[in-house]
């Protein structure tokens, strides 16, 4: 058996908490040592400390990451940052500043020049970071790359992500940081696109990276139109289009101003077939010839899945993780050329809004008349919603040349 890997985690709360289950899972297989955590906030979790066993595990408990660095560091192999988005650079400044490697929450930031720092910052750490996009090592997800990248479907012409999925406004309450465009000053972008659902994001990034398996669309040109129903600053409506270098069409629609059951759909056309993806549920490839394959995903923890993947590549088993500050890039990068695009969140006209109380949960949601219609329209024809009904002017093309331009337009965005 080869030694455990030797972890501290920030954060008791939140998903924090749901790598403090994972991690005593893995420690209890024999792949996994908590050594430290810290929340500062931690006498508030003494009930989740009990669960854990902290105390018979040995684990040392601060409040706050800097004294458990200076404490602990050196007995470290990794260190997980699932906290708020805006405290990612900082947390991974410290740890890799010490040599240490960490295993970072999605999305790594939300700001493309961040990104380039904490990029030159990993430089120092004895591995490459890992940035916690779940779906990235499924099984199929990579045996069907690996397919694609052999010309099995032929070309590929476009993708498209239609995912939705219904928050209440309580979602938006939960802490400081949902739904901001700014905090302190500085750009968080929280957002479906930019937080709940990144994860389909980057998949559909990933479909359209062709010089290798892993790899991740390279962005020409990016229009959007970015929307709100909740009383938020930031969107929670996104429809956005995206070529790129290899001329693939790329368009996405997601949102939170819905109700019902989550939906999540990635769609890879291509000359031969489209195959369609959706995490969790099913993998179905129709070819043009009118033959179909069908198949379910591996039941997959993906929490205890990318720790494990990780600790492979951290002992030497593995070439890389499965997703690099690097193979950020194109995620962040669509994200604020998005937000430039768009120039402005504009409210869906109240007319379309409706809100639905859930008796069962005790929530409110909003729900949008039309919502479906409107994705379908988009991504099957590319017509815009802003041109039919939800009265807005024609975006901008905006291309990697105006990224400068992203931390004005989010200042303008949150001052109007
Ligand atoms: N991979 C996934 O499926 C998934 C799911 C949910 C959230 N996330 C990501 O996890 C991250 C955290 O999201 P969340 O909703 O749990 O946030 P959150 O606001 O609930 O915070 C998470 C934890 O960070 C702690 N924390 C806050 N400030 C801290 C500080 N200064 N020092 C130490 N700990 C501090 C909080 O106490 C909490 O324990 C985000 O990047 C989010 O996108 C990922």
């Amino acid at each position: 058996m080869k030694p455990p890997i030797r972890i501290g985690i920030i954060g008791m709360g939140g998903f924090a908490g749901s790598h403090h289950n994972a991690v005593a899972k893995l420690e209890e297989r024999g792949h996994a040592k908590l050594l430290c955590t810290c929340d500062p906030r931690a006498s508030a979790f003494t009930a989740e400390q009990q669960a854990w066993r902290f105390p018979a595990r040995g684990v040392s408990v601060f409040h706050d990451y800097r004294p458990m660095l200076d404490a602990c560091a050196r007995d470290l192999d990794l260190l997980v940052i699932p906290t708020p988005i805006q405290l990612h650079a900082e947390m991974h400044a410290a740890a890799t500043a010490l040599g240490l490697p960490t295993y970072l929450e999605k999305p790594p930031t939300l700001d493309h020049a961040e990104l380039e720092r904490m990029i030159a910052a990993d430089q120092r750490a004895r591995k490459s970071s890992l940035v916690g996009f779940n779906f990235i090592i499924e099984k199929q997800r990579l045996a069907l790359k690996e397919r694609l990248l052999a010309g099995e479907f032929g070309p590929l012409t476009g993708t498209t992500l239609s995912a939705l999925w219904a928050r209440p406004a309580s979602y938006f309450q939960r802490n400081d940081w949902a739904g901001r465009l700014l905090i302190d000053d500085r750009p968080v972008l929280d957002s479906c696109f930019g937080n709940a659902m990144a994860h389909f994001v980057h998949n559909l990034l990933f479909w359209a990276g062709e010089t290798e398996l892993y790899s991740w669309a390279r962005l020409t040109a990016v229009r959007a139109e970015l929307y709100r129903a909740h009383t938020i600053e930031g969107a929670d409506t996104f429809f956005v289009e995206a070529d790129t270098a290899t001329s693939v069409n790329m368009r996405f629609a997601l949102s939170h101003a819905c109700a019902g059951p989550a939906t999540h759909h990635e769609t890879v056309i291509c000359e031969k077939a489209a195959i369609h993806y959706a995490v969790g549920k099913h993998i179905e490839i129709r070819w043009r010839d009118g033959r179909v394959e069908r198949s379910t995903p591996d039941a997959f923890d993906p929490l205890e899945e990318n720790h494990l993947d990780y600790y492979r590549y951290l002992r030497g088993e593995s070439a890389r993780p499965s997703t690099t500050l690097a193979d950020s890039r194109p995620f962040v990068a669509l994200n604020d050329l998005a937000h430039i695009s768009s120039g402005r969140i504009l409210p869906i006209p109240p007319a379309f809004v409706t809100g639905q109380r859930d008796e069962k949960e005790q929530k409110d949601y909003l729900n949008v008349a039309g919502m479906n219609s409107a994705i379908e329209n988009f991504l099957t024809q590319g017509s815009w919603p802003g041109a039919h009904g939800w009265g807005r002017e024609r975006s901008e093309v905006t291309t990697l040349a105006d990224l400068p331009r992203f931390e004005a337009t989010v200042r303008a965005m949150a001052a109007r």
